[in-house]
C-alpha cells in the first residue's frame, strides 16, 4: 500500500463541492482578509499568458501563487484559464486547477478542479464586502451577465439575505437568462425571490441596492446616476462602471491595491496609469487629490477590504454612501478555501490518490 506522501490527491469538481458543503466560505475569506491586512499572506503578481486562436478567438491564462500564513499555513496556486466563446461549445468560460504545497517540503499535496471554487470564492467576497460595507436592507439586487458567476452569485445571496424579494438580471444574451433562470427556478422559488429579466442594464440597475456585473465585457457602460444612494456596486468583471462612477463613489474600495495598480488590462489599473486615480496610503503632491481647475480629475481609492475588515478603516460612512468595490480577485482565497476542501476531503475519503 501506498503512503500518503508518496500520492498527490486528486479531486474532481464533484468532490470539491461535496466538500465545500462543509465549509463557511465567508467566515473564511473574511479571516483571509484579516491575515492578508496584517502580513501574513504572500502575493506574488499573476502570471498573465494570453494569446490569439486559429479561429481569431482571444484566450488567457493566468497563473496566480500565494501563501498563506498564520493558522492557515498553506501555499499553492490557482492556474485559470479562460476563452469567453467556450459557452458556445457547451463548455464553461472559465476552467482550472488549484494546486496545494506542503509549507515544509513544498512538495505539491493536493490537486483540486479549481473553477467551482473560484466562482465560490468571488461569490463569497461580495457577501463579505456587503457585510462589512452594510447600509439599507437589501430587496432587490441587480446582476448584469446570466453565467457561472452571475449564478453563484445569486445561490449565496439568495441563502444569506433573506429580505431578498427581487433578483433583476440583465445578459445580451436571452439564451443565457434562459438557461440561468431554469437552473435557479427551485431555489428562488423556495426562498419566495422573484427573478426579473430587465430589458437593459439601466433597468435592472436603477431599483437594486446591491449591483453586481459578472460580464465578459471590456467596455464600460454603468453610469453614476443609475445607481441609487446608498447601493453598493461590485465590480466582479472589472470593466462595466464607467469611469465616473470612480470619481464620483463616496466610497471606493478594492480587495488588493498593489494588484490592482500593477494589472494595465482593467479599469482602475487603466486609471492608475492615466494618474486619474492614486492608491490608499499614496502620497500626493497636492494637499487636495481631487480635481481642481488646472489638474485632470484625480481620486484616491479609500481602502483595501482587509482595512475594513479589521475595522482600521471605515466601509461605509453614512447610509447614503454609494460605494464600489472593486474585487481584483486573489489566490490567497482559493488557497485558503482549497485548504478546507483538502481537510474535509480527507476526513470524507473521497479523491483519487494519484502517484507521483
Ligand atoms: N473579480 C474576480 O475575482 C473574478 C473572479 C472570477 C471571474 N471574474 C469575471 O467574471 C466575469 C464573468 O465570468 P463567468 O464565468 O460568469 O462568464 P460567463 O461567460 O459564464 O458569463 C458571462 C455572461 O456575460 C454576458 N455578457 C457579456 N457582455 C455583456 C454585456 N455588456 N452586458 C450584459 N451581458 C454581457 C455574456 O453573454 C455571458 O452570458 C468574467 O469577466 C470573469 O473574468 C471575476
Amino acid at each position: 500500500m501506498m503512503h500518503q506522501d508518496d500520492t498527490i490527491l486528486y479531486l474532481s469538481r464533484k468532490e470539491v463541492e461535496q466538500a465545500c458543503q462543509q465549509v463557511d466560505s465567508v467566515a473564511v475569506i473574511r479571516e483571509v482578509f484579516a491575515m492578508h491586512a496584517s502580513g501574513q499572506t504572500i502575493l506574488p503578481d499573476e502570471a498573465y499568458l494570453g494569446w490569439t486562436t486559429a479561429d481569431g478567438e482571444r484566450v488567457r491564462s493566468l497563473n496566480m501563487p500565494s501563501y498563506v500564513g498564520g493558522s492557515v499555513g498553506i501555499a499553492g496556486t490557482k492556474i485559470i484559464n479562460s476563452n469567453p466563446h467556450n459557452p458556445m461549445r457547451s463548455l464553461p468560460r472559465a476552467s482550472g486547477l488549484t494546486l496545494l504545497y506542503d509549507t515544509t517540503t513544498t512538495r505539491v499535496t493536493c490537486v483540486m478542479e479549481g473553477a467551482y471554487l473560484s466562482s465560490l470564492r468571488t461569490a463569497s467576497v461580495t457577501a463579505l464586502a456587503t457585510d462589512i460595507c452594510k447600509g439599507d436592507t437589501i430587496t432587490c439586487i441587480a446582476v448584469i451577465g446570466a453565467g457561472v458567476l452571475a449564478q453563484a452569485h445569486i445561490e449565496l445571496m439568495v441563502r444569506r439575505i433573506p429580505q431578498v424579494q427581487q433578483i433583476r438580471i440583465f445578459d445580451l444574451s436571452a439564451e443565457r437568462v434562459e438557461a440561468l433562470q431554469q437552473q435557479i427556478a427551485p431555489l428562488l422559488e423556495a426562498h419566495g425571490v422573484a427573478l426579473q429579466v430587465a430589458a437593459n442594464p439601466e433597468e435592472a440597475i436603477r431599483p437594486a441596492q446591491l449591483i453586481i456585473p459578472a460580464t465578459t465585457t471590456t467596455s464600460g457602460y454603468i453610469q453614476y446616476e443609475w445607481l441609487q444612494p446608498g447601493a453598493i456596486l461590485v465590480n466582479i468583471s472589472l470593466d462595466d462602471a464607467l469611469p465616473e462612477v470612480v470619481f464620483k463613489a463616496d466610497k471606493v474600495i478594492v480587495d488588493d491595491w498593489s494588484l490592482v495598480k500593477n494589472d494595465p488590462h482593467r479599469l482602475l489599473g487603466r486609471m492608475y496609469r492615466a494618474g486619474q486615480i492614486i492608491g490608499p496610503d499614496d502620497v500626493c503632491s497636492t494637499s487636495e487629490p481631487m480635481s481642481t481647475a488646472t489638474s485632470a480629475p484625480r481620486r484616491r481609492i479609500d481602502a483595501q477590504l482587509g482595512e475594513v475588515v479589521l475595522g482600521t478603516k471605515a466601509g461605509r460612512d453614512a447610509t447614503s454612501d454609494i460605494i464600489l468595490v472593486n474585487p481584483f480577485g486573489l489566490s490567497i482565497e482559493d488557497i485558503a478555501l482549497a485548504s478546507q476542501v483538502y481537510r474535509i476531503a480527507r476526513d470524507l475519503r473521497i479523491g483519487v490518490a494519484l502517484e507521483r
